[in-house]
């Protein structure tokens, strides 16, 4: 069965996001979405608040789940008994960093493989910071963001 991990801050879940949720559920037998528990960067919601917006949205794929993690991906991706971690590659901008993280993943779990999906072109310039940025400044976030999500971000703001 090929399972995958599709990891990510999820601060808050975009269209991008669910997109690359959406093709990957097609293309796996199982895809566990993982939500990073604690990050570097300080998130906007906690990671309960994340994940329940993410289950809110995937709820419906029979073989997506979604699930928190922390500490090292490759120990989360072996736990799962997965052998495919999965992320969006939008513009050049991201390879870089995200051509550091998985080849620095394969050094360490040279039998988990990380493949790339290159995002919609319809949200190649989308990032869950730039939907902050809009909704902090009272913009319409709905063409990047879900209506669920949308709520939730100006609730959240509201609260700030
Ligand atoms: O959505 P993000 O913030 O770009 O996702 C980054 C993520 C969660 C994939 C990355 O920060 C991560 O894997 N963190 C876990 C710690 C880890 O394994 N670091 C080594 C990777 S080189």
């Amino acid at each position: 069965m090929a399972v995958a991990v599709y990891p990510g801050s999820f601060d808050p879940i975009t269209r991008g996001h669910y997109d690359i949720i959406e093709r990957t559920a097609k293309i796996m037998d199982h895809l566990v979405v993982a939500v990073l528990r604690n990050s570097s960067k300080t998130p906007l919601f906690t990671v309960e608040e994340r994940m329940a917006m993410v289950e809110e949205l995937v709820g419906g794929f029979p073989n997506v789940v979604v699930e928190t993690f922390d500490g090292l991906l490759i120990d989360f991706v072996r736990s799962k008994e997965a052998s495919v971690i999965v992320r969006g590659l939008r513009a050049v901008t991201d390879f870089e960093y995200e051509l550091q993280m998985a080849q620095t993943n394969r050094v360490m779990a040279p039998e988990i493989d990380t493949l790339f999906l290159t995002t919609n072109l319809k949200y190649s310039y989308l990032s869950s910071n730039i939907v902050k940025e809009i909704a902090l400044y009272d913009g319409d976030v709905s063409p990047f963001v879900h209506p669920q999500v949308a709520e939730r971000v100006k609730a959240k703001l509201l609260q700030k």
